[in-house]
């Protein structure tokens, strides 16, 4: 009998090691899904203003009253997924402390425009709009001047923020 006693509580030892390492288990896994999943929820995206400034030109490289084209990489914030795509503006140095900033698209149907020298015009190869140095629709199907990028002068640097759709004319 105290052989049997024996075997019992050894069994019932055992039995409470495994329901322990069960629920330990069933613990680390529901914690290792709970954990990202709280994450999820609880913190949102990064948000889309902090990646929409961004630095596009050393303002000393810039001649003024020439509009340049300017290239430059910017991240797109989508969701937690963020990817570097490269674009351009058409940058107007009016000053070292005034400066436009032109959406690389026509506002007609988003070809890309370029600057006409010999006409001081922005021309835009598709219907043949153009625009004067101030982004203003001198002729051709486009509705309204040309977009704009916000733009910050910080020291000698330019940053471009979002796009501000331009009214229409
Ligand atoms: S897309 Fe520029 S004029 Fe049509």
């Amino acid at each position: 009998m105290v052989g049997s006693e024996g075997c019992d509580t050894q069994a019932v030892g055992r039995r409470r090691f495994y329901l322990a390492c069960i629920y330990g288990l069933s613990t680390i896994m529901g914690m290792a899904l709970a954990v990202p999943a709280a994450v999820y929820l609880l913190f949102p995206p990064r948000s889309r203003k902090e990646d929409q400034w961004v630095e596009a030109a050393e303002l000393s490289q810039l001649e003024v009253g020439v509009p340049e084209e300017v290239v430059f990489r910017h991240n797109r914030v989508d969701g937690w997924k963020i990817s570097s795509e490269k674009t351009s503006a058409w940058v107007l140095k009016k000053s070292d402390t005034e400066v436009v900033a032109f959406a690389p698209q026509c506002t007609h149907l988003g070809c890309a425009y370029r600057w006409e020298e010999s006409k001081k015009n922005f021309l835009c190869p598709c219907h043949t709009s153009n625009f004067d140095i101030e982004g203003k629709v001198i002729d051709g199907p486009a509705p309204r001047p040309l977009d704009r990028y916000l733009v910050r002068i910080e020291g000698k640097k330019l940053f471009l923020g979002p796009i501000q759709k331009s009214p229409e004319a």
